[in-house]
């Protein structure tokens, strides 16, 4: 099952990532070089074009198809722009990784842009956006929803980022503050108003009401 294995995927991503924060915190002079490019290459082969493009293009499509959810507004049009951006900063952290000692900072502050962004994202998808679409597929008929094969370059670079994680155990105190809901989401207020203005409908809306008079 699609959700399932999306679900599972985060924690391996949610892993690695903590482990890049560690690497690069080492100063360039000590860093196995190669396990930079390794990085790099899980988070854009196994972040980028397995997990988030099956996101995209599997789960956002039958959200918007089948569900009948807006894909340019609200919480899948926040995801959506999310993998962008963090397509983006990881070109940063590329630019970081080839500087030598003089790019100590800034990959430190290149990783850590990425990373935190990568964490909230998930943040969101596993406490809002994954428990809120499961019931509303299956109102619409979709019980299952296609997945595909892992391909073999993919699945190196999630035995690659599996071993970085081991090598690099991830801040046990990370600088961040996580945490579930829309509250949260850096995009809350600000290009996405929250789940229940984005995607109630009006019976959810008079069910909500109903309660609150009951209570
Ligand atoms: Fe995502
Ligand atoms: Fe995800």
């Amino acid at each position: 099952m699609l959700m399932d294995e999306l679900h599972a995927e985060h924690e391996v991503i949610e892993r690695v990532a903590g482990a890049f924060l560690t690497y690069a915190a080492i100063p360039s002079a000590q860093r196995r070089a190669g396990d930079g490019a390794a990085f790099l290459r899980f988070f854009r082969l196994y972040a980028s074009h397995f997990h988030h493009a099956r996101e995209e293009d599997t789960l956002f499509a039958a959200l918007r198809d089948r569900a009948g959810l807006p894909a340019d507004r609200g919480p899948v049009a926040t995801m959506v722009s999310d993998h962008a951006r963090m397509a983006s900063l990881l070109d940063h952290v590329e630019a970081g990784l080839g500087t030598g000692a003089d790019g100590d900072a800034r990959l430190r502050e290149s990783a850590t842009a990425y990373v935190h962004a990568l964490w909230h994202h998930i943040d969101a998808e596993n406490s809002v956006l994954f428990p809120e679409c499961e019931p509303r597929l299956r109102r619409n008929g979709v019980r299952e929803l296609p997945s595909r094969p892992i391909a073999s370059d993919e699945r190196d670079a999630l035995e690659g980022g599996r071993a970085l994680a081991d090598r690099y155990p991830p801040p046990a105190k990370p600088d961040v503050m996580r945490g579930d809901g829309c509250i949260m989401c850096p995009a809350f207020g600000v290009t996405c108003r929250g789940l229940e203005l984005e995607w109630w409908n009006e019976w959810e809306w008079d069910e909500f009401e109903d309660r609150m008079n009951a209570g």
